[in-house]
């Protein structure tokens, strides 16, 4: 179930420039929102930007009924919403679209991340622990600055490893190479979760396949609606041996990894 709804700001804080951690009083989300699912935000106080934004459900406090995101900002409206301050509202719609599938029992699963992609990826690492899932995290970024959340994901008990464009932290290089080097060892995942940039998610893709594991992968596109309705952010698919085009914003944005035609 969606909400359409305009929601306080009860702390905006900044993370490292240009990046911050947004919490929003919303019970009605909360109670719904799953990992990997998104909010369609009005950055702005007007009607400029007319678009929403699509941002990801970063988190819950479900005790405090607060929603939280963690942005960039890219442009004009994350440029806004980085101007809100607590005691603002913000109209939000959601939560949209189908998040990840949960493992059965105590499994074992791989979660690759690079850039932003820890936005979702963070709530989906908050619940596994929750279920008892064990993970081997792969956490990628341009540099050490950016690996966000690096402690607080330690913290859940998993296995982290990391890897900077710059090699200033962890392994220098793509955290897909890191993650290639490593799932010899232990392909026995139950699943392989990955999000992050497009030329990220392709290669991972290429490495699920080659480990005959099962896939789940946060895709990316330009949204207008957010519901369906518009076909601005739709991407080929591949299921059962027809290729056709789905949205993001509802079949998705997350795939099954073997699903996704790379164009
Ligand atoms: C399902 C989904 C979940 C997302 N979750 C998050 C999140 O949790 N945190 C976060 O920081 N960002 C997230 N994004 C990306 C975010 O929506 C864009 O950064 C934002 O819409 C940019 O708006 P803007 O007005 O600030 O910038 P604009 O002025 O609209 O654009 C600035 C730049 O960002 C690029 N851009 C805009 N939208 C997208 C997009 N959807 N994908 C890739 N590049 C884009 C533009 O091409 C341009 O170069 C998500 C996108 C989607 C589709
Ligand atoms: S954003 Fe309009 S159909 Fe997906």
């Amino acid at each position: 179930m969606s909400f359409l709804l305009d929601a306080e700001i009860t702390k905006q804080e900044r993370i490292v420039p240009g990046h911050f951690r947004l919490s929003l009083s919303s019970p009605d989300i909360v109670t719904a929102a799953r990992p990997g699912q998104f909010l369609q935000v009005r950055c702005g106080s007007t009607l400029d930007p007319f678009l929403r934004r699509p941002i990801s459900i970063h988190a819950v406090d479900r005790k405090k009924g607060e929603v939280v995101l963690f942005y960039r900002v890219a442009g004009r409206g994350t440029s806004l919403l980085a101007e809100k301050r607590q005691g603002n509202s913000v109209s939000l719609l959601g939560p949209l679209g189908r998040g990840f599938s949960l493992p059965e029992g105590k499994a074992r699963v791989a979660v690759v991340s690079g850039g932003i992609g820890i936005a979702p990826i963070y709530f989906l690492l908050v619940e596994l622990a929750m279920y008892g899932v064990s993970a081997d995290v792969f956490l990628g970024a341009a540099t050490a600055e950016q690996l966000f959340f690096f402690k607080e994901i330690k913290g859940f008990g998993y296995r982290v490893e990391i890897a900077t464009d710059d090699g200033s932290a962890g392994y220098h290089g793509l955290v897909t190479d890191l993650f290639a080097e490593s799932i010899p060892l232990s392909n026995e995942y139950a699943m392989i979760y990955g999000c992050g940039p497009g030329g990220m998610l392709r290669r991972l893709a290429e490495i699920i396949r080659s480990a005959g594991a099962p896939g789940e992968l946060s895709l990316e596109e330009r949204m207008g609606c957010g519901v369906g309705a518009c076909l601005s952010c739709v991407c080929k698919t591949s299921g059962e041996g027809k290729v056709q085009y789905q949205r993001v914003c509802t079949e998705g944005p997350v795939f099954p990894a073997n699903e996704v035609v790379w164009t």
